[in-house]
């Protein structure tokens, strides 16, 4: 618990290597209990978010080293099937270890999934796969205790392509008997690298990357060694900061053909890029601009995770920028608080009209969830002027130390602890 004190007008600018995924490395994590093994993960993240996986994996009886960005877990140890509530409640991602945990035991008792505050975030989809896949699911005082005495392979048509359903769905089926087909998949590049480790892990899956993924279920799975790749969304958010403060960023590890349409849009809101293979190089231009509309959807079209950031931006572009989220129904809770430091924003349901400002000022704001939070981080440096920012505890779920690396690159921000 603490806030951000941030003295605005610094202006970002540099080189800064990016961490690995956080939306890699949760699903990972989860998945490690699967190879009933030793696993070695290499650029882990060292956020909030991986040390409750952490937690939940060592409550569960694994065994789990730390040292800096590499983890070794060894989950031959696991002797418990539950999940404690607290730890569910932390982070929705923890819904993924229902999959896990059927996957190698077939059974498991998890508490109602927590996480950040951006909609109803239902899980629908993830249980009625999971039931016509053979497992009973009983739910008492929103604990949900599930079983699955045989695990058969199914044709699942998901709805909409949701990220954690896919997720889960892979987790299931891999050691499930015969053939699992997930028609609709979501095809981010975090499934990607999930598929790459369970295939390290011996299983047998295709199509990933595509709308539709085949898994063969296999008897068992094994050690493996992965390194986790980086992450886009905070690749985009240190590439945002440099373009609203009149910056010039020369950002590693990032690459060009996973943030596509974030790179896109930095172009047209007028910075010039150049892209290496791993990496990207961000030249802020003399005022931003805008006049165009952005949609948010499932990859590769916007990445909703970036929505509050490029808001952020585009609230000191020239002109105004109609933006429509239609990933979560409620994700605008960060524009009342962009407009207390003098940005112009109107919402309208799930759409935002942005009419750009020539300057914004100091604030005392309130982060409701992890990306509104960086995304006000941001809007701090750029403004004049004094700003806290409240809810630190959002923002250090998905950044490494974020506020020593925007000050190393030139802004001004401070983490001031507070006790709960
Ligand atoms: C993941 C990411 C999150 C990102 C999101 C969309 C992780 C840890 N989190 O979240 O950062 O913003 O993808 O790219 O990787 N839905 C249902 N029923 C379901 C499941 C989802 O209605 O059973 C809806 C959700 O409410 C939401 C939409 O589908 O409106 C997309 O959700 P989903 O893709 O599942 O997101 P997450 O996996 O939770």
């Amino acid at each position: 618990m603490g806030y951000y004190l941030v003295e605005g007008g610094g202006r970002i600018a540099g080189e800064f290597t990016v961490h690995g995924s956080k939306n890699a490395v949760l699903p990972i994590l989860a998945a490690t209990i699967l190879a009933q093994d030793e696993v070695v993960l290499e650029n882990c993240p060292q956020i909030a978010d991986v040390q409750t996986s952490l937690e939940i994996l060592t409550a569960l009886g694994c065994q789990v080293v730390q040292e800096g960005q590499s983890i070794v877990i060894d989950s031959r140890t696991l002797e418990h099937t539950q999940i404690q509530e607290d730890m569910v409640c932390k982070m929705r991602s923890s819904i993924l270890y229902l999959g896990a945990l059927l996957g190698r035991c077939k059974q498991a008792t998890l508490g109602h999934p927590g996480g950040c505050e951006i909609g109803r975030r239902p899980i629908d989809m993830h249980l009625r796969a999971f039931e016509k896949m053979g497992v009973q699911i009983r739910e008492t005082d929103g604990i949900l205790h599930c079983e699955a005495p045989l695990l058969l392979g199914y044709h699942i048509y998901l709805e909409y392509p949701s990220v954690g359903a896919t997720e889960n769905i892979l987790l299931l089926s891999v050691k499930a008997e015969g053939t699992t087909v997930i028609h609709n998949a979501a095809r981010e590049p975090e499934i990607i690298a999930l598929v790459r480790f369970l295939r390290a892990c011996g299983a047998e899956i295709y199509g990933e990357g595509t709308p539709t993924i085949m898994i063969e279920g296999v008897r068992k799975l094994h050690g493996a060694y992965m390194t986790i790749p980086f992450d886009r969304i905070e690749a985009g958010t240190f590439l945002c900061a440099a373009a609203m403060t009149g910056g010039k960023l020369y950002l590693k590890g990032a690459e060009r053909q996973y943030m596509e349409r974030t790179l896109e849009v930095l172009e047209q809101v007028g910075c010039g890029l150049r892209c290496e293979e791993e990496a990207v190089y961000l030249q802020a231009p003399t005022r931003l601009l805008s006049d165009f509309s952005l949609e948010t959807g499932p990859y590769p079209a916007f990445p909703t995770d970036m929505q509050p950031l490029m808001m952020s931006l585009l609230t000191l572009a020239k002109g105004t920028c109609m933006m429509s989220e239609t990933v979560f129904e409620n994700r605008f809770h960060h524009a009342a608080q962009l407009c207390h430091m003098g940005a112009n924003i109107q919402i309208h349901g799930r759409s935002a009209a942005v009419f750009g400002v020539e300057r914004l000022h100091g604030a005392v704001v309130h982060a409701t969830d992890l990306r509104a939070g960086a995304a006000l981080l941001l809007a701090a440096i750029a403004a004049e002027g004094e700003s806290r920012i409240y809810g630190s505890q959002y923002i250090a779920r998905g950044y490494e130390k974020i506020e020593d690396a925007l000050t190393f690159l030139g802004g001004h921000v401070r983490l001031i602890e507070q006790k709960e």
